[in-house]
């Protein structure tokens, strides 16, 4: 089937909701979505650590790596999977910006477990 990407967006912020960081967290389908600004663009992804739930909108990011805060499993935010952790990815969403509006289309993939 494919897919209605107008259709599938849904509002979940708004530009002023960007801390001074340029980040958030929202919940997409009952689950915690980072948001976070890199290099200018906005990326949503998972924010619960798949090792073992530390927010990974709180940590360090090294161009579009993010490390978790808790032992710094590195995430690619445009890709979801971790360079070093064979096996280890998070769920990354479809985000645009419609006027001041932040729209994630809700996760329809799968991901696999570490
Ligand atoms: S909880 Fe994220 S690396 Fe351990």
């Amino acid at each position: 089937m494919e897919r209605q990407p107008s259709q599938e967006y849904i509002p979940v912020a708004r530009l002023s909701d960007l801390d001074a960081r340029g980040r958030t967290v929202v919940q997409v389908d009952g689950a915690r979505v980072a948001i976070v600004r890199v290099e200018g663009e906005l990326f949503a992804f998972q924010d619960t650590c798949p090792h073992r739930e530390g927010s990974l909108s709180e940590g360090d990011l090294e161009g579009y790596v993010m490390h978790c805060p808790l032992h710094a499993w590195p995430f690619d935010v445009r890709s979801g999977l971790c360079p070093v952790i064979r096996g280890a990815r998070i769920r990354v969403y479809p985000l645009r910006v419609v006027g001041e509006e932040i729209q994630v289309a809700p996760f329809s993939g799968r991901v696999s477990a570490p």
